[in-house]
């Protein structure tokens, strides 16, 4: 990409040339039915950390005008590459230590995967320092920036008690707004036997924990899976949470069917995450939660857990053709998916789940904005926050044509070139 000039201020407006494919997401920009928005021979322009007008190259001129009053203060390049919405990862797991490497390598000996390998990240979590896990989670972060995720959610969950998971959402709440207590990830090995068993530590997480973690969170989340936690004690953490004025997200029918998904619909959930083992009634309550007003629940896939755990990969035709809205995330953690790759994400969307190229890239940015219930993330219509990645392709296709390949040229966050 070739830069112009070098202006400095605190959001200085800069003009994309020679955008070759321009996705935005906004179904008014680009041809008739087409919901990602697609423009050729595109410029963008971004001014005060937000979209200020987009549109083909050769209208450029009056746009600027129009929207700025004044030459752009940087002018760049984009020498016909595609440019996609930063990637909205809406799920991942990265405050954490240790490393479960051993346990990867097992699984692909023949050995399943199982909640209870979650433990072994509680001890580790547990005996790290604050400075370790928040150097840890400041690298995960800027690894996913790199590859192009400009916002992120984080979740809690490897601490389980209440010191613990305060200081898991404290130090997420230093990286991103998009910070989710699941204290209710697994029972702790304290609680188990006759200890008081998982009822018993309900009561802390809908307790003392979610006082100290609420006032950090934007979001409560649950596992409600064999092994983990049933659906009344499941209904129970996200009752309570919603009451403590968190938004609900819940993980559920990862490792098997369950009631995990119709209770996140029926609880009004911004998204139910994994969804790889669903009923028809599962698939029919998410799509019907679209059909009224407001927002429905999002099927969040995460087929980073599949291809590390080998498992089968989730039917999101089948939620697409019903008329579910689906998106995709990482899950980034470190035992059953441990990768912050977006671009990732949308090639296994495309080869094994039944994407298109179109629907894949349009769920992990404007479907992750909807994870997350956020309109201003996922689409680059004006007004937008200006998080560009300018891919080193012609076309976002190459993001699942070129598996593995690092295609992340350039990245805008805010308006601020960040990397
Ligand atoms: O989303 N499903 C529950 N939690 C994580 C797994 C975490 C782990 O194995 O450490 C998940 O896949
Ligand atoms: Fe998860």
């Amino acid at each position: 990409m070739r830069e112009v000039e070098h202006p400095g201020g605190e959001h200085p407006s800069t003009l994309i040339l020679g955008i070759g494919e321009l996705t935005t997401n906004d179904p008014t920009l680009g041809a008739d039915g087409d919901p990602t928005g697609v423009l050729r021979d595109a410029a963008l322009l971004l001014d005060g950390g937000r979209v200020a007008w987009v549109g083909p190259e050769r209208a450029c001129a009056d746009g600027v005008e129009a929207a700025l009053g004044r030459a752009p203060d940087r002018v760049v390049g984009a020498d016909g590459r595609a440019v996609v919405p930063g990637f909205v990862d809406s799920h991942t797991h990265l405050v954490f230590a240790g490393d479960r490497s051993a346990e990867f390598e097992a699984r692909m000996a023949g050995r399943p995967y199982a909640a209870g390998g979650i433990r072994t990240t509680v001890a580790a979590t547990r005996a790290a320092s604050d400075d370790e896990l928040r150097a840890g989670l400041r690298r995960h972060v800027g690894e996913a920036l790199a590859q192009g995720t400009t916002t992120l959610e984080v979740k809690s969950g490897y601490g389980l008690t209440v010191a613990d998971e305060e200081r898991s959402v404290r130090l997420a709440a230093q990286v991103t707004e998009e910070v989710t207590f699941l204290g209710a990830h697994v029972v702790p090995p304290e609680f188990s036997g006759d200890a008081g068993g998982a009822d018993a530590y309900v009561d802390l997480v809908v307790g003392d924990m979610l006082g100290a973690c609420a006032p950090h969170s934007r979001w409560v989340d649950v596992f409600c899976e064999t092994g983990a936690f049933t659906p009344e004690q499941a209904r129970r953490v996200l009752e309570a949470g919603a009451a403590a004025g968190l938004g609900v997200r819940v993980h559920a029918n990862q490792l098997g069917p369950g009631e995990g998904v119709r209770l996140a619909v029926e609880l009004g959930a911004a998204a139910v995450d994994h969804c790889t083992y669903l009923s028809d009634d599962d698939v029919a309550a998410l799509a019907a939660s679209w059909t009224g007003e407001g927002s429905g629940t999002v099927a969040t896939l995460l087929p980073g857990v599949e291809f590390s755990t080998r498992q089968p990969y989730p039917d999101a035709r089948r939620l697409l053709d019903a008329g579910a809205v689906v998106a995709l995330a990482s899950d980034c953690n470190p035992g059953s998916s441990y990768t912050s790759s977006m671009p990732l994400m949308v090639a296994l969307a495309v080869r094994e789940m039944g994407m298109t190229v179109a629907e894949a890239v349009w769920a992990a940015t404007a479907g992750g904005a909807r994870a997350l219930r956020r309109d201003d993330v996922g689409h680059l219509a004006p007004g937008a926050r200006a998080d560009v990645v300018v891919l080193d392709a012609a076309s976002r296709t190459h993001l699942a044509y070129r598996p593995g390949v690092p295609l992340v040229h350039a990245v805008w966050k805010d308006g601020h070139p960040a990397r």
